[in-house]
């Protein structure tokens, strides 16, 4: 497992363009509490929806035998996914996606990971309910979808500072 020092980690910076979230990772505990509670398995998709590294794509598909889709704007930071996706042979298994998450095609989804702010998820919720597949799972870090109400929460982590919410397609609106 790598491990969270702050080489790994290092602080978060705001960049131009259209950031909707600062470059900051969850750590490897989360990562892999939030894919727990997600309830990843091999069947799945996972998309990350600013994915940083691409740290959660790579765990769910070398822990859990999930395929998954990582979509992340800032270049360093998908050279980094890119390069963690060839170090530990994944290309079969991990597609990367540089670009603006809300230009992409999220409807093989199913299950999503994301932690962005307020902003940026009240941007996306009419795309989340016009795109996902029934049966498709939503799981938000620390700040939810705002006229949603989750099905299930946990706090996870180091002295459990986590907070996760999960949304699941069938109770979005239709
Ligand atoms: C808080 S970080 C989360 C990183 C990773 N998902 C995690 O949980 O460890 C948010 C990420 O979203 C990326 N981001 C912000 N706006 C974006 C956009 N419009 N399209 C794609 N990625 C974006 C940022 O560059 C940053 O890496």
């Amino acid at each position: 497992m790598a491990d969270d020092s702050d080489e790994d980690n290092p602080l978060p910076r705001w960049l131009e363009g259209d950031s909707l979230a600062p470059p900051c990772q969850a750590g490897y505990d989360v990562v892999q509490a939030l894919l727990e509670f997600a309830g990843v398995t091999a069947k799945d998709i996972v998309y990350d929806l600013g994915c940083g590294d691409g740290r959660f794509c790579t765990e769910a598909a070398e822990k859990f035998g999930a395929r998954s889709c990582g979509i992340e704007i800032e270049e360093d930071l998908v050279q980094s996914f890119r390069a963690a996706v060839e170090a530990k042979g994944l290309q079969q298994r991990v597609r990367v996606v540089h670009g603006d998450l809300l230009e992409q095609d999220l409807s093989d989804a199913t299950i999503i990971v994301m932690y962005l702010l307020p902003e940026a998820l009240a941007l996306l919720e009419p795309k989340l309910i016009r795109e996902l597949s029934r049966g498709c799972v939503v799981v938000c870090n620390t700040w939810g979808l705002k006229s949603l109400v989750p099905v299930r929460q946990a706090a996870v982590g180091p002295f459990s500072q986590t907070n996760l919410l999960m949304y699941t397609r069938d109770s979005l609106p239709p």
